[in-house]
């Protein structure tokens, strides 16, 4: 199928853009891209590739933006139940870490998924799936961590792999079974994070390797904050899943700085992950790093909080910066990487451009996947938007509706009705 006469076609070649780097688009103007079968053949001007394919299938993109398809490296996809009465709590004055202590908050959500059954999970995940993707997320990374228990955890990645196969959208697992302290575990983390570490890690990579024989470990990811899983807890389990061969992330700074984003560095995480806290000095460890710094802006936008993520500064120490959605039922139940972008724009002061690298090929290094997708290049999975508007500018510029027309998944153009 060759897709012609896009207005500006958004290529992002060359790999993840660090510092300065972010946001360089690579357009070419009057666009055209040639795919076969689930992968991109060619890119060039809708001259030159109309006329060396004159006889394929085409798909006229009427001068609107061809884009890849959005990857978005943070998500908790999978839960049961909903958290309104803590939106109202939260407005009332009390904060998401007093509403956690008191039992509610993330431990609220592993009770109401631990009762629903595998249908109903499947059921109300799969349609988030399906609206994250109308809004032109083509691959999307997906934690478990409302389960807390190794057959729950078990369940919960079961399901997403199962959607990952029959969905026309790419799903990474990520086991974040130090999500939280589980209720029974309550007053005794060491003796949860000792579990982790000596039976459920391994015990993991066990199961994991033979049930999905030729797939990759998943992530291994710790909630690294005061009173969930201190600076010591989360090293030992990081460590740990890094001798078993896991690849890491961790949610750092999200409240407060306890040193996790200078861990993941230390580590080598593939990703560090919201960072709204994050310190100058950890600024200087983790933005030269291999690490993605991943922002996270529905996040505060969800709370009601002031402070995002110090995007320019990360920039500016030539981090490697990318945007995520975060959506749980927590603090963001939001899915769309279009509305993260315009937050990010508005809050964090990235400019359209740099914000559309970061949740495009930056977004794919955060997953490791940056050799496949997150660019419009020979080579590459065939994932790409048709959006409804004539400059990628308006991407962060406008808000509130839906920008993308055409979805298009390996080379698939989906159908929506
Ligand atoms: O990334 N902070 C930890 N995890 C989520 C919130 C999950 C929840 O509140 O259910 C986050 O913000
Ligand atoms: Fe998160």
């Amino acid at each position: 199928m060759l897709i012609h006469s896009a207005s500006q076609l958004i290529c992002l070649r060359g790999g993840p853009q660090r510092g300065a780097h972010l946001g360089e688009l690579d357009i070419i103007h009057d666009g055209a891209v040639y795919l076969q079968d689930d992968a991109i053949l060619q890119v060039g001007t809708s001259a030159d590739l109309l006329q060396r394919f004159p006889d394929e299938a085409r798909l006229d993109a009427q001068r609107q933006v061809v884009m890849p398809g959005f990857v978005d490296p943070h998500t908790h996809l999978i839960w049961a139940g909903d958290r309104a009465n803590e939106f109202t709590q939260r407005l009332e004055g009390k904060s998401y870490m007093e509403i956690m202590a008191a039992g509610g908050g993330i431990n609220a959500t592993v009770q109401a998924t631990r009762h629903a059954s595998s249908a109903d999970l499947k059921k109300s995940t799969s349609s988030r799936a399906w609206s994250a993707l109308r809004h032109g997320t083509t691959t999307l990374e997906a934690k478990s961590g409302y389960a807390l228990d190794m057959p729950g955890e078990q369940r919960l990645l079961e399901i997403l792999m199962e959607l990952g196969t029959e969905l026309p959208l790419d799903i990474t697992p990520t086991y974040l079974g130090a999500h939280a302290v589980p209720p029974e575990f309550s007053g005794r983390t060491q003796d949860y994070v000792d579990l982790l570490v000596e039976k459920v890690l391994p015990q993991l990579k066990t199961w994991w390797r033979q049930r999905y024989t030729h797939q990759a470990l998943p992530f291994v990811d710790v909630f690294c904050e005061p009173n969930v899983f201190n600076l010591q807890h989360t090293r030992v389990i990081l460590s740990t899943a890094k001798s078993l061969g896991y690849p890491l992330k961790i949610h750092a700074d999200e409240f407060e700085n306890i040193g996790g984003a200078a861990l993941a560095a230390e580590l080598g995480a593939v990703s560090a992950d919201h960072l709204v806290k994050i310190s100058a000095a950890d600024i200087r460890k983790l933005a030269p790093s291999a690490s993605v710094a991943v922002a996270l802006p529905c996040t505060p936008f969800g709370l009601a909080e002031s402070h995002y993520t110090p995007a320019r500064e990360i920039i500016a120490g030539d981090g490697l910066l990318a945007l995520a959605s975060d959506l749980n039922p927590g603090t963001a139940w939001c899915g769309n990487m279009q509305f993260v972008i315009a937050l990010a724009c508005r809050y964090m002061k990235l400019t359209p451009a740099q914000a559309l690298a970061a949740a495009t090929i930056n977004a794919a290094a955060a997953i490791n996947r940056q050799d496949k997708i997150g660019s419009l290049e020979p080579g590459k999975q065939a994932d790409l938007l048709i959006l409804n508007v004539p400059d990628y500018r308006h991407l962060g510029y406008r808000f509130g509706e839906n920008l993308v027309q055409t979805v298009i998944k390996k080379g698939k153009v989906i159908d929506f009705s």
